[in-house]
């Protein structure tokens, strides 16, 4: 496997790593290992400015994050490349339990490289189906806009979208940074998404107000990502429980950025306690060098959750998920085998 496994706190046989699993927010070029940038950064002559590339997997802001994740885009050039780096994130999400997976791709940082956005769709979908025939990880797809390139470009994505195959592209998100960003200027992109029959989500509440979650709740988002400070604002925070508008929350990455000032600070416990539908993801595997079984021991062990508890967790992945109604069903009862465990 992939992320050094020395690095990987839940061993091997741990009930945490064999539960299966569903994640819901976990982007694919953030589960680039760091042994294949290399060999592609050699292979296409990419200057990538360190020497050993797990030297790209160290910052402290989402800026810096941010800027590593652009230079592991450069090196993503042919189909061949997202064809590897999906195939190995089904592999990786297998070692961490996950069976069922809602991924992000982001196109704004390919496309601004010259790179066609038929390369990384095409290298995609066979990485997506070659990954679950060989690991039995199901990876339907995301499309992610860049939030500050703001509402010009996503909408030309989302014409993209359009005629692309629904069976594996579900949803529109938006990932990047929230400062300086007025989020109502996506509220067309969300009713156009709506329009042509996919789901939104949306990064807010990260590196950004609670303000920027209201504005997309009020756009009718259909989940919101990481949503970490949605607590900051009762009425709002009554609202998305009310309404049970799920959580993809990702704790480790939050305290990895400085997002909050450590993992026991994260409003997760405080979240779920007050009744939200929150579901635990690991966003971006390699770059933390955590994976999500690391995460549900990490979150177990930080608020001393008994293991029906990290069940419950899971189940209310499933219940966000995108799937339908009979899939879900389908899925809980091949949770509830314990033969499926590993
Ligand atoms: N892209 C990848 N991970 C992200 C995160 N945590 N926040 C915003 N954009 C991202
Ligand atoms: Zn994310």
């Amino acid at each position: 496997m992939t992320l050094d496994s020395a690095s990987l706190t839940a061993a091997s046989d741990s009930p945490l790593r064999l539960m299966p699993k569903v994640e819901l927010h976990c982007h694919v070029e953030g589960s680039a290992r760091a042994q294949t940038v290399a060999e592609l950064a050699a292979h296409h002559q990419i200057e990538i400015g360190v020497d050993d590339p797990a030297d790209l997997y160290h910052y402290e802001s989402l800026a810096e994050f941010l800027a590593a994740f652009g230079t592991v885009c450069s090196v993503l050039q042919t189909p061949q490349d997202f064809h590897r780096l999906a195939y190995e994130a089904a592999e990786d999400g297998a070692y961490a339990g996950i069976k069922y997976r809602e991924m992000f791709f982001s196109p704004g940082f390919h496309l601004e490289r010259g790179i066609p956005f038929d390369v990384m769709w095409q290298g995609l979908v066979a990485g997506v189906a070659e990954g679950e025939a060989d690991f039995g990880t199901r990876t339907r797809l995301i499309l992610d806009v860049d939030k500050p390139k703001l509402l010009g470009p996503a909408m030309a994505l989302l014409e993209i979208a359009r005629g692309l195959d629904r069976d594996l592209l579900i949803g529109i998100g938006g990932d990047s940074t929230e400062r300086g960003i007025d989020h109502r200027v996506f509220a067309p992109l969300m009713a156009e998404a709506h329009n042509i029959g996919l789901k939104t989500c949306f990064h807010v509440g990260e590196d950004g107000p609670a303000e920027n979650i209201r504005h997309m709740v009020d756009a009718g988002i259909d989940r919101i990502d990481h949503g970490t400070r949605l607590l900051e604002d009762p009425e709002l925070a009554r609202q998305v429980i009310d309404e049970q508008i799920p959580l993809t929350s990702c704790p480790s990455s939050n305290a990895a950025l400085g997002i909050v000032d450590s993992l026991a600070d994260h409003p997760f416990a405080a979240q779920r306690e007050a009744g939200a539908l929150i579901t635990l993801n690991s966003d971006d595997p390699t770059f933390f060098q955590f994976d999500l079984a690391d995460e549900y021991e990490r979150i177990a062990a930080t608020f001393d959750f008994d293991h029906d508890t990290m069940v419950a967790i899971n189940d209310a992945a499933i219940t966000a998920s995108w799937l339908d109604d009979s899939d879900k069903a389908v899925l809980r009862a091949e949770f509830s085998n314990p033969d499926l465990a590993r």
